[in-house]
């Protein structure tokens, strides 16, 4: 039986990152694709000649073109600008739109069964171009950002109670923006809610940190944003995908009604397995939740309108 073929486009922090996680897990070959010639190349041989310390016996091949990438199973798209400090994430919209319309392009012709990861900013925005462009059906098209949101809110967590990162699970919904939602009412540890450990006003403020999370890593880096929980939350999608895990996470989906959201893209939880979005999950939300989400949809509704409307100018 043939291994898993992932691609991975754009081979800067995050892609480079997670094509190497990805062939730590074995979770299949990998085509690191990017327009820097000879950058892929040198990245893949690099991650190649890991092999033999690690144990992996996997293929990593790097390419400025799309034929390696034919008949990719999954493929996560990385590729655009970062934000720098002072930038918002909605900043990157005009050439992060046009790059994503060519990759998703190129992508769909060669591989046009597999699953689409968007990972480029403004996150939501880009998954929306994806799916319109691929012309894949929703199922097949999704964004990664409440695994790595849900996965800071966790961390801070057990940076507060002390507590293995393991006990603690968590949602954060709507989009990947400063109005994303976290889930404070959901939030266990070790099946304690955590409004029963942490003082309100506390966990107010490290819900605060969680939505600031990303802007956080950027004003510490000044040349880029964060990379490598990022790649580790695409290849936690990729590996619920691949391994048909049935694993319920919180992900950017088109979103036709579910928690009052009609036809935008927003993070939702979902159980993700081979066939992609195989269900979007249904949580009993307060009505400020709902209306949280709601303002976070309706957030990226705008954004994706606006591209809508340059497209046509
Ligand atoms: P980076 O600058 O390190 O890498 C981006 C790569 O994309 C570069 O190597 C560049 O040459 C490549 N690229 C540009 N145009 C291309 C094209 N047409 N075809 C193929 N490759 C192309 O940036 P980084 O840090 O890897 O971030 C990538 C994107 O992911 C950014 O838009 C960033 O905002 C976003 N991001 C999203 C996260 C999320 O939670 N959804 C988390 C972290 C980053
Ligand atoms: C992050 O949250 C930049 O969206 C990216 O780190």
């Amino acid at each position: 039986m043939s291994r898993p073929k992932i691609s991975v486009i754009g081979a800067g922090n995050v892609g480079a990152t997670t094509a190497l996680m990805i062939a730590q897990q074995e979770l299949g070959d990998v085509v690191l694709v990017d327009i820097v010639e000879g950058m892929p190349q040198g990245k893949a041989l690099d991650m190649m000649e890991m092999n033999p310390v690690y144990g992996y016996d996997v293929n990593i091949t790097g390419t400025n073109g799309y034929e390696e990438t034919a008949g990719s199973d999954v493929v996560v798209i990385t590729s655009g600008i970062p934000r720098k400090p002072g930038m918002s994430r909605d900043d990157l919209i005009a050439t992060n739109t046009a790059i994503v319309t060519e990759v998703t392009k190129n992508v769909a012709a060669k591989s046009p069964n597999a699953i689409l990861i968007l990972v480029t900013n403004p996150l939501d925005a880009m998954v929306y171009v994806a799916h319109k462009v691929s012309g894949f059906p929703k199922e097949r098209v999704m964004g990664m950002a409440g695994v790595l949101d849900a996965a800071r809110f966790r961390a801070f967590i057990g940076m507060e109670l002390g507590v293995s990162v393991e006990n603690i699970h968590a949602f954060v919904l709507g989009g990947h923006g400063d109005d994303m939602v976290p889930l404070t009412r959901c939030t266990t540890v070790a099946g304690v809610p955590v409004t029963e450990l942490i003082p309100a006003e506390r966990l107010e403020e490290i819900v605060k940190r969680t939505r600031g999370g990303g802007g956080e890593i950027v004003a510490l880096l000044k040349t880029g944003s964060a990379f490598y929980a990022p790649a580790v939350s695409a290849v936690e999608m990729v590996e619920a995908i691949l391994r048909d895990k049935k694993k319920i996470l919180p992900c950017c989906v088109l979103a036709e009604g579910e928690y009052g959201v009609d036809n935008t893209f927003v993070g939702l939880p979902v159980k993700l397995g081979r066939k992609g979005i195989e269900e979007i999950f249904q949580v009993a939300l307060s009505d400020k939740e709902k209306e949280e989400i709601k303002i976070s949809a309706s957030h990226v509704k705008e954004l994706c309108d606006h591209i809508d409307k340059t497209a046509k100018n």
